[in-house]
């Protein structure tokens, strides 16, 4: 009889390479687990030059156009002072405690987030890494194409921005402005050209960034992060010494007991932390992975958390004052208060024309910084992860991504696709965009998040996690971690899932409503079927290739 050839497992002091070698039994994973807390597994992995470098690397990851953009609308959305109790509720029980989840299996296997997960629990666990990268690319594209329209404008404030007279392509905007219009000006921007150049711009600067790894990003985070901490405080001073100002303060900052009741407040603090503080597609896991050894990972997302909240609340108290000053309304889609309210009340604070082109400057270069430091994370995510598995190196990591990756991001830009039926919404893209952006924003960095935390608290178990995190911590986790990991945030994630899916068809009015029949997509009704079976389909067969494509592990 021909003996079984047994998979070729080989370990040495530095990686354990294995080729079709399956941990079966759990024991195995505990055992690679905890031997990588105390041995330095791989010595070529670039490591981060200092603790700021990290701290401003994540915080930069976590601040973005989530905290400015989404968090505003979100929180206006929602009520203001409604929002900020179950806001401030979900930094503690999910957002800090998740992200030293990510931390810590960054920094214990020095891996990215599939490998790192694979370290741990084995191959079905490394599918879900790969699901995490493939639902990140996603995002990905379409924001790099906001961070686009972002740049657009930002050069528009010494442009037409600020000037009256101007003209949209589409049919509600057919006259000519006779104030100045950030709407007006947004929509003919939609229609040229420009956004494709200026989404390529902020690729290839991402790109550049990210060809020399952890030395070059820490180099950008060192002047973006500061720079735009500066931008954020010189509005808020502008914003609050307005008359009217401090009423927009009182607003976001007034805590309403009656958003408690409210599922869809829940719903929505829920999903913002997850994105603004960077959770759920393993981009922290990551930046984490490039620590030292001896690191403090409770302290260091403590304060990741804590810096990324605190903007969050300061780019919520400059937007709030500004809306309150001018009394402006903001209806319709996320960006819209971003992209035309904003800059309307901008246009109003001054006679004097530089001043507004300098604060309505300041504000989009704002939005671009804090958007550019946190897309350097999201395509590093992947770059890292393919050089782990693939052996293969860094420039070629970062042309396989920008492959897929800038013909993705230009389909939401692309300016000659305008239907009239989408309603003067401009361009198919923009409507693409909220497809897009409904399903994979409110489902997979919430899945992927409570995966995480079930292998962790199931599979490989919450007391070695917690005993990783607390080895070189000043502030120990006590026990109450465990139940925490286990219990706590699987039932709040797995209720808020499901009721976000049972919105998605809810009866109203005696009838029964589809969430997609607020959009007016004429002949494009295909999208609402079309986008979410692309995701789907594409990120799992994507996971499945790379998982079970060998490599080193
Ligand atoms: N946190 C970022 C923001 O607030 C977005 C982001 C999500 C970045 C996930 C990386 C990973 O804009």
């Amino acid at each position: 009889m021909r003996k079984m050839e047994k998979p070729h497992c080989q370990t040495d002091e530095f990686t354990i390479f294995i080729d079709g070698c399956d941990f079966g039994d759990t024991q195995s994973h505990k055992f690679v687990f905890l031997q990588n807390i105390f041995l330095t597994m791989d010595h070529t992995r670039t490591s981060w030059n200092s603790k700021l470098g990290f701290i401003l690397a994540a915080s930069g990851s976590a601040i973005g156009l989530g905290n400015i953009v989404f968090f505003s609308s979100n929180a206006y959305q929602h009520g203001g002072g409604a929002f900020y109790l179950p806001y401030f509720l979900a930094l503690f029980v999910l957002g800090i405690p998740i992200m030293m989840l990510e931390f810590g299996l960054g920094a214990t296997t020095r891996k990215s987030f599939p490998l790192a997960l694979r370290q741990v629990a084995g191959r079905r666990a490394e599918f879900v890494g790969w699901w995490a990268i493939g639902c990140a690319a996603f995002i990905t594209m379409y924001y790099l194409a906001i961070l686009g329209w972002a740049f657009g404008m930002m050069l528009g404030a010494f442009g037409s921005l600020f000037e009256s007279g101007q003209t949209a392509p589409f049919t509600p905007f057919s006259e000519p402005s006779p104030e100045p219009s950030a709407m007006v000006f947004f929509f003919r921007q939609l229609a040229t050209w420009n956004p494709l150049i200026f989404t390529l711009i902020i690729w290839g600067l991402n790109l550049l960034i990210l060809k020399n790894g952890t030395s070059s990003i820490e180099k950008a985070v060192k002047i973006f992060v500061p720079l735009m901490w500066l931008c954020m405080i010189g509005l808020i001073v502008r914003g609050l010494s307005l008359e009217g100002g401090f009423q927009g303060a009182l607003y976001l900052f007034t805590p309403d007991v009656r958003g408690i009741t409210d599922p869809g407040v829940w719903r929505g603090a829920f999903s913002q932390m997850f994105f603004s503080l960077s959770l759920g597609l393993g981009a922290l896991t990551t930046y984490a992975s490039y620590l030292p050894k001896k690191s403090d990972l409770v302290n260091n997302a403590m304060l990741v958390s804590f810096l990324n909240c605190s903007f969050e609340y300061l780019a919520g108290l400059a937007v709030f004052s500004l809306l309150f000053v001018f009394a402006l309304n903001p209806a319709g889609s996320t960006l819209s208060l971003s992209f035309f309210v904003i800059p309307q009340g901008i246009n109003g604070l001054s006679e004097l024309p530089w001043i507004v082109r300098l604060t309505g400057f300041g504000f989009f270069a704002l939005l671009v910084m804090a958007g550019l430091t946190s897309s350097l994370s999201l395509i590093e995510n992947p770059a890292s992860a393919l050089i782990d598995k693939l052996g293969i190196s860094r420039n070629k990591a970062l042309t396989l991504i920008a492959i897929p990756g800038i013909p993705g991001s230009i389909l939401f830009v692309l300016p000659f696709i305008i239907d009239p039926d989408l309603n003067g919404n401009g361009t198919l893209g923009l409507t693409l965009l909220d497809i897009t952006d409904h399903w994979v924003f409110s489902y997979s960095l919430l899945t992927i998040g409570l995966i995480t935390a079930l292998i962790i608290g199931w599979w490989t178990g919450a007391e070695q996690m917690r005993q990783a995190l607390n080895q070189y911590a000043s502030i120990k986790l006590g026990r109450w971690f465990n139940p925490f990991i286990k219990f706590v945030i699987p039932a709040i994630l797995i209720s808020v899932i499901l009721s976000s899916l049972a919105g998605e068809l809810h009866y109203e009015n005696g009838a029964w409503t589809y969430y997609g029949s607020t959009y007016k997509l004429g002949s494009y009704w295909w999208l609402l079927a079309a986008v979410p079976t692309i995701w789907i389909g594409s990120t799992l067969t994507f996971a499945w290739v790379l998982t079970y494509k060998s490599g080193r592990v």
